[in-house]
């Protein structure tokens, strides 16, 4: 598909002019603006780029769809998204999907047709309903999670080196050999990533895999509660630690540890993924491995707005990896903070 900076590059104008001249703007000469249509036709410049690439039709609205509104990890995440969007005249739609590929179906059309000028987004899908609905019309950055082969910038937490940070941990400091795992659906980046790392800490210390202590599910703390129930009923096969894939799963098995009499660090070590700075404030108890939310918010929405200007910077496809800040803390049997 062509872009204006096809037709700016052989015009030999600026994308900006490209873009004045395709919105009928008074400021080009008229022969300019000529050689800029008769390129732009030569090009197919496609009509629906056209039309959205006019500067006049921006609405100065980009949107956030992210899929737990409730999680810390997220809200921090779009305080950085809506930060960088107001200071630079931009308002902010927040989209909630509940991790529901059809609710974020139902909201990517209620964009579309609202005509937002682009969006960010951390998928609950696997790209098929992104790339269907948004290939040809509106800007998207994907936060948080990637997805192969859209093409497009993306600006995610590193999950597979904060997992095998994590476990890692739990081996050479603590000696566990027995690591569960419990964590969310494993068609999401991020959970795919943080088993990869799991594993990989397992491997690298020659401790098996034992499949049925990787369990895959929901990010969602009654899934942490309801499989660390269940490896507690195992009298005689208890992990010595369990890794949460993020911290509503930690909460979970905190529940299902107490009501079973279980102590954390004493008899089980654990530790999650994305902190909860509130709880931590008050109580430094949980050893993570904390994403730099904020950042990543801000820079996707960054990049966004410079794709939505047209600016000569955003040729190539940004790909941003932000390495986690693993914080010991005493959930893992260390002193910690
Ligand atoms: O809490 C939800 C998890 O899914 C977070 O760890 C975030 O990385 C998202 O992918």
């Amino acid at each position: 598909m062509s872009t204006i900076y096809d037709i700016a590059k052989l015009a030999g104008v600026s994308p900006a002019t490209v873009s004045r001249a395709l919105n009928q703007k008074t400021q080009v000469k008229a022969e300019t603006r000529k050689r800029i249509l008769e390129i732009a036709k030569e090009l197919n410049y496609s009509p629906n780029y056209l039309a959205r690439s006019l500067k006049n039709r921006q609405t100065h609205t980009i949107s956030l769809v992210i899929s737990d509104v409730t999680n810390p990890f997220f809200t921090t995440l779009a305080r950085g998204v809506e930060d960088t969007a107001s200071r630079q005249g931009f308002n902010t739609i927040l989209c909630n999907t509940d991790e529901d590929p059809t609710k974020e179906r139902e909201y990517l059309d209620l964009l579309l047709r609202r005509r937002v000028d682009g969006l960010i987004v951390s998928s609950c899908g696997q790209g098929e309903t992104l790339s269907e609905l948004l290939a040809k019309e509106v800007p998207v950055i994907l936060v948080d999670r990637r997805i192969e082969d859209l093409g497009w910038d993306f600006v995610v937490g590193d999950s597979e080196a904060g997992a095998y940070q994590l476990t890692k941990h739990l081996i050479e400091i603590h000696g566990c050999r027995n690591i569960a795992m419990i964590t969310g659906p494993d068609t999401i980046s991020t959970s795919k990533e943080r088993i990869a790392g799991f594993k990989r800490a397992l491997q690298e210390a020659g401790i098996p895999i034992k499949p049925e202590w990787i369990a895959v599910g929901y990010f969602k703390e009654e899934f942490g509660y309801k499989i660390a129930s269940q490896f507690f009923s195992q009298k005689n096969n208890l992990p010595q630690a369990i890794f949460a894939g993020n911290n509503f799963i930690a909460i979970g098995v905190v529940r299902a540890a107490r009501e079973r009499g279980i102590k954390i660090p004493e008899d089980l070590a654990l530790v999650a993924f994305d902190d909860l700075e509130a709880a931590s404030l008050f109580c430094p108890f949980l050893t993570v491995a904390k994403q730099p939310a904020y950042t990543m918010g801000s820079l996707a929405t960054q990049f966004l707005l410079e794709r939505i200007s047209g600016g000569e910077k955003v040729r190539e496809k940004r790909e941003v990896i932000l390495k986690p800040e693993i914080i010991i803390r005493h959930s893992c049997g260390c002193e910690g903070k």
